[in-house]
């Protein structure tokens, strides 16, 4: 039987450069002979499309529990059709955010970490997550264009509370994000080949 694959999260502020390193990171594995692949949450199936076309667009206000389930549906549907396919092929699987994009930004705006938990029991949990550390003063200053109201610096801030509560627990490992782009890349890189040996 193939052995299963390996399934890492990077997760961080908007803005703090998580999807650039997420597909660094794929590049590098793949360079170094590691079948890895790069996926997103939101998802690109149909309700991810939805959720980035209508509410992260601020097309639409939603209440903010309908906001958690579409997140969690979306996380199953992603895992389903993307995560657990590419894991059965024995993959690397690199997923730019996961449940913890969850509990930080919907735990943010004032929901039950606990129910937030609960409501994404479906998804499986990755076996490495990373939280690219950087200021929400900086992620503010990098993000150019029209701020979303999930951009705010306010609301980034109480972000990266929940997600340090992540950290402090060991679940989420940091690594520091404001500095060089290419000193991160490597630090991320070094993180991932360790856990990988280890896990040999
Ligand atoms: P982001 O990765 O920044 O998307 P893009 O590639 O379009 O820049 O994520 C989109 C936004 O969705 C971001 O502000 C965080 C938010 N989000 C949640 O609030 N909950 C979730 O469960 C997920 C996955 C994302």
């Amino acid at each position: 039987m193939k052995k299963r694959g390996i399934f890492i999260c990077i997760e961080g502020l908007d803005g703090s450069g998580k999807t650039t390193h997420a597909h660094r990171l794929v590049r590098h594995l793949q360079e170094k002979g590691f079948d890895a692949v790069y996926t997103t949450e939101p998802s690109r199936g149909e309700l991810g499309k939805f959720i980035r076309g209508t509410i992260l667009e601020a097309k639409k206000r939603v209440p903010r529990v309908v906001e958690a389930f579409l997140f969690a549906v979306d996380r199953v549907e992603h895992f389903e059709k993307e995560v657990k396919p590419a894991l059965k092929e024995g993959k690397i699987v690199v997923s730019d955010r996961c449940v913890y994009s969850s509990l930080a930004y919907q735990g943010a705006a004032g929901l039950d970490l606990e129910w937030i938990e609960k409501i994404n029991r479906f998804a499986l949990p990755p076996d490495l997550a990373i939280y690219i550390d950087v200021p929400p003063e900086v992620v503010v200053k990098r993000i150019r264009r029209k701020k979303s109201v999930m951009e705010r610096l306010e609301t980034q801030r109480r972000v990266k509370e929940v997600y340090m509560k992540f950290v402090d627990n060991g679940k989420l490992v940091p690594i520091d994000g404001d500095r060089k782009k290419a000193e991160v890349e490597q630090n991320i890189l070094k993180l991932i080949l360790e856990f990988l040996q280890n896990k040999a």
